[in-house]
């Protein structure tokens, strides 16, 4: 198993529109993913933005899902991690954490950031092990701000320092 990141391009649209566009994935993203028609427009303007920094994720040379920073807030050094495998064939193997640990490694060392955050529906298990592999510290519950099938449930949140980075 060899994974690696590149950052995202435009030849990449296809993938990310089958991506984001899967209920089973977008069910556990935030704004804008959960709403978004994902199309050429969004994905052209968001991967250049500089309050974004997207990577995709390749197993050999195949691409198989997408990390981001989100909100990226240059003064503070912090930003938002989201991580979605998109082909579920991949799933269950440890590419997520490993690729998550990837990037997270671009985001301190490359991209100078000191502190980046995530949050996960309590019920994303899978998301959830991922986060805590890669040593975040778990800093609170925001109560009832995920619905999924008209349900209203919590999102955990964690954050990660520089300093506490850990390599797996
Ligand atoms: C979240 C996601 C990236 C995880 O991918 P993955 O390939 O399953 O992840 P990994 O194989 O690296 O690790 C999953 C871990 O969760 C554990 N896990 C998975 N399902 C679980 C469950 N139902 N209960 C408990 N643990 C579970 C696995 O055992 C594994 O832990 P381990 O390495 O200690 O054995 C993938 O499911 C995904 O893309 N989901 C859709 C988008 C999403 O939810 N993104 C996260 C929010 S930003």
């Amino acid at each position: 198993m060899k994974i690696r990141l590149a950052r995202a391009a435009l030849k990449d649209f296809p993938n990310y529109q089958k991506w984001f566009r899967n209920p089973k994935n977008r069910q556990w993203l935030g704004t804008p993913f959960c709403e978004l028609d994902y199309n050429i427009a969004f994905h052209a303007a968001w991967i250049r933005k500089n309050d974004s920094v997207v990577y995709t994720i390749y197993e050999g040379r195949t691409p198989i899902g997408c990390a981001s920073a989100l909100a990226v807030d240059r003064k503070n050094k912090n930003a938002n991690i989201i991580l979605v495998l998109g082909d579920k064939k991949f799933r269950g193997r440890g590419i997520a954490a490993k690729a998550g640990n990837l990037f997270l490694r671009k985001m301190f060392f490359r991209h100078g950031l000191r502190s980046v955050y995530a949050w996960a529906v309590e019920t994303n298990a899978a998301s959830v092990r991922i986060i805590e592999r890669n040593n975040f510290t778990r800093v609170g519950i925001q109560r009832r701000s995920h619905k999924i099938n008209g349900v209203y449930k919590n999102r955990i949140l964690f954050d990660l320092l520089k300093e506490e980075f850990i390599e797996l």
